[in-house]
């Protein structure tokens, strides 16, 4: 029984050891956060399986609705032009300044949808992912907006920046699109277009792109 007292001990101790030297890192600010400084390999290994891995268990059980009919993609194109080409970049184009400088810094779509299932998307879309950068939509947006810019994820990796600007102009005429819904912003204050209170980090991202 002795062996076991010795083991109890040991690691006892060494719990004690690990939990006052994570403290001490902790409170002697050490720890350097700056979005220029990156993880090490292992870390950036550690976060990105824990992502890939938490958006596989929690999109399990979602079934994905019949995707891709041309007013879900073009709903869905005028959505990801206002919400999400800042930090994404739209097809052809460039992310904004502020995206770029991002850590992580946010991917480019493109080739999303083949490293994705669509109930994935939706998720990530819909939760968004913890710490960051990657904003949580489904606060603001009903699931029928979300499988809109689900489905027109879903089309991107055959998308060219001329089949982009083609899908937002006929969006434009048949008036469907951002702006022209209701129920976006649950604190209750109107979504007149593109300028709307609720969406101003991501104008930011377009500003700096505009003057960068
Ligand atoms: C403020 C910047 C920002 C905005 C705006 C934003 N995202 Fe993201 N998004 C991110 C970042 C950063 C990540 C990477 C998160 C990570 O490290 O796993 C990400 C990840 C994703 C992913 C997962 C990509 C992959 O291959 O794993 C999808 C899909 C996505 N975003 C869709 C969207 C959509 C659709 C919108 C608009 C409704 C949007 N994002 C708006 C920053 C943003």
């Amino acid at each position: 029984m002795r062996i076991w007292k010795t083991v109890t001990a040991t690691v006892a101790v060494s719990l004690v050891v690990v939990g006052v030297t994570a403290a001490g890192v902790i409170y002697s600010g050490a720890y350097n956060v700056a979005a220029t400084s990156e993880h090490w390999p292992i870390t950036r290994w550690a976060l990105q399986t824990t992502v890939h891995r938490s958006v596989a268990r929690q999109a399990a059980d979602i079934d994905a609705p019949q995707l891709g009919s041309e007013a879900q993609l073009l709903a869905g194109a005028t959505n990801f032009d206002t919400m999400c080409s800042g930090c994404h970049a739209p097809p052809g184009g460039r992310q904004s300044v502020a995206a770029r400088s991002m850590y992580p810094r946010p991917p480019e779509l493109t080739h999303a949808a083949e490293e994705k299932s669509a109930s994935e998307i939706f998720w990530v879309i819909k939760h968004g992912i913890k710490a960051s950068g990657m904003p949580a939509w489904g606060a603001s947006h009903g699931d029928e907006d979300l499988w809109a810019m689900t489905a027109f994820v879903e089309q991107l990796p055959d998308m060219s920046a001329a089949d982009y600007r083609q899908m937002l102009q006929t969006a434009k005429v048949r008036g469907i699109g951002h702006g022209t819904r209701e129920h976006h912003d649950e604190s209750g204050a109107s979504h007149g277009g593109k300028h709307s209170a609720g969406e101003a980090d991501a104008h930011q991202g377009e500003d700096a792109h505009t003057h960068g």
